[in-house]
């Protein structure tokens, strides 16, 4: 049996926890994060409480908010879609305890069965404070479980409940309290099976407590099924405590979306939407300026430096960071880019991709997976690129696709070249040098090398390796057929502009009386 240790104390948000005797508001003995039901208004394969918000899925975050607790031991209790939802748990925090509840129904049966998964595992949880959570409350924080945690301690309480008041309590278990003693909660009552009356009330339960664990243990045993919804109810344990003689009490936060479930998914792009908002605000209060926060979408799990710029219609997500003095957007698409500090990326979609400091992407490029683009580098419009290192100050400008390549420092990609990294069953890698000029259209071969201050000619199809300082020329010598328009197509609206164009150069002569048109077709056919 571990017991809390003072000196593990979390920084919380209430001098009474801090001023309170060691041992009193630490590391709760565990969190229990209730996942067992059933989500059918999802109307999904995916377990409700895998659908992600901000790039996190629903228990996601609510382990994430449990584990700020630092609590001894972390369980989820499962049960509906259990293969599914317990290999995503193990998968986010190996170390929770996972729990499954057998048929009988109900938030105190759940409770049970984290209970004895502990028991199970050799860890009872039988002394200290027990925290139970709801795997569909995504919105919950660490700092409010923290306060939740204090409070519970600080009072010296059997149980206390996070409440809150709604203008729409329907639904919801409701908040007896005391009329004598009004700090003091009686207990809570189920919608189902409250009177008219207590359906009046509108301080519902959360469904998130802290509990002695002493006291959660010995009321769970004494739960029935005796009720609307023949069902175990957690919510049971409070009048049970306080027939023990237990104080229970109510932390009310007025943050009602921290204490909002998702059932559907018009609550969950609701919560998620509200998510995105704090995520926004979180960013520009640590220095980030976001022009237009309703078409910014910042997942919690992404970093943004000071002085930072979003632009309109952006998407930050998954574990993409932005350094410092970057500017990003708008209309940009990042999943797990990292973009350097003063870099620019401009209309751009990009994924497992890094942007080197000052450099830049975009517009209208399209950044795969295992693209590095070093400093001051650039890979500019209508470009795509993956698995592609590209050094320092190197240019791909206009027009192509980079793909399996190393392309060395400060070498200028031509527009319109290729990579042809594919022959049609492996890929191939193209290494281009340091200090190299690609003309237009130049088509690499791979594999294929061109080595440091190498040329290619225009529309260069480079299928051997070019040695250093080598101009690679590939397009045979270009022949013109003269007069075969007029030969081979006469009557045509070709044939008849360039038999006014030669009868114009022949009133010319050889005076400078020319047109431009005409002296360049006389250039052409030189
Ligand atoms: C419960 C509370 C109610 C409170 C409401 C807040 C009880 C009896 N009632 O209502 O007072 O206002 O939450 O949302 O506790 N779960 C299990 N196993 C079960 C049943 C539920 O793990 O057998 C989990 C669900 O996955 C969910 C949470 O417990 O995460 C709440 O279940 P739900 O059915 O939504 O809540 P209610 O019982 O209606
Ligand atoms: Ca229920």
């Amino acid at each position: 049996m571990t017991m809390p240790q003072a000196e593990q104390h979390i920084p919380s948000p209430h001098p009474a926890a801090e001023s309170a005797a060691p041992g009193s508001a630490a590391r709760p003995t565990a969190v229990i994060v209730l996942a067992a039901g059933a989500g059918t208004r999802m109307k999904s394969a995916t377990p409700k409480i895998m659908h992600p918000m901000g790039g996190v899925s629903m228990i996601g975050h609510a382990l994430a908010a449990a584990k700020g607790l630092d609590p001894h031991h972390l369980v989820a209790v499962v049960r509906h879609q259990r293969e599914k939802v317990a290999a995503h748990i193990s998968q986010l925090e190996p170390a929770a305890v996972i729990a499954d509840q057998d048929e009988v129904p109900g938030t105190g049966r759940a409770v049970q069965a984290g209970l004895q998964a502990l028991t199970a595992a050799g860890a009872p949880a039988e002394t200290g404070t027990v925290v139970v959570t709801y795997g569909d409350v995504p919105l919950l924080t660490s700092p409010m479980l923290a306060e939740l945690v204090s409070t519970h301690e600080a009072g010296g309480h059997a149980v206390t409940v996070l409440s809150a008041v709604l203008s729409d309590a329907a639904g919801y278990g409701r908040i007896l309290r005391s009329r004598d003693n009004p700090q003091d909660v009686l207990g809570i009552v189920e919608h189902k099976d409250a009177t008219d009356e207590q359906r009046s009330i509108t301080e519902i339960n959360s469904g998130i407590y802290a509990f002695d664990a002493a006291v959660l243990n010995r009321a769970l045993a004494q739960v029935t099924t005796e009720n609307a919804q023949g069902e175990m109810y957690l919510t049971d344990v409070l009048s049970i405590a306080r027939a023990e003689g237990g104080r229970v009490s109510a932390v009310v936060t007025e943050d009602r979306w921290q204490v909002e479930g998702a059932n559907d998914r018009v609550q969950l792009q609701a919560l998620g939407a509200e998510l995105n908002r704090r995520n926004v605000e979180r960013a520009m209060r640590a220095g980030t300026t976001v022009i237009d926060p309703a078409t910014t979408w910042i997942d919690s799990t992404v970093t943004l430096e000071e002085d930072t710029t979003i632009l309109p219609g952006t998407q930050l997500h998954g574990a993409t960071h932005i350094g410092r003095d970057a500017v990003v957007g708008p209309d940009t698409t990042l999943t797990d880019v990292i973009v350097g500090k003063a870099a620019t990326v401009t209309r751009v979609h990009g994924s497992g991709a890094q942007i080197g400091d000052g450099a830049s992407a975009g517009p209208f490029t399209y950044l795969r997976p295992g693209t590095v683009l070093g400093e001051e580098g650039k890979i500019g419009a209508f470009y795509e690129t993956k698995n592609v290192e590209i050094g320092r100050g190197s240019k791909l400008s206009h027009l192509g696709y980079a793909g399996d390549a190393t392309i060395g420092e400060f070498t200028n990609i031509g527009c319109g070249n290729i990579t042809a990294n594919y022959d049609g069953e492996n890929k191939h890698r193209t290494v281009i040098g340091s200090h190299v000029r690609t003309s237009s259209n130049t088509v690499f071969v791979a594999p294929v090398a061109v080595g440091d201050g190498a040329y290619t000619g225009a529309g260069a199809v480079v299928r051997k390796d070019v040695p250093a300082g080598a101009l690679a020329l590939s397009i045979a010598p270009q022949r013109n057929a003269e007069g075969w328009v007029q030969a081979k197509r006469p009557g045509s609206s070709a044939a008849d502009a360039a038999r006014a164009s030669d009868a114009r150069a022949g009133d010319a002569g050889e005076s400078d009386g020319r047109s431009a048109h005409a002296q360049q077709n006389t250039k052409n056919s030189d």
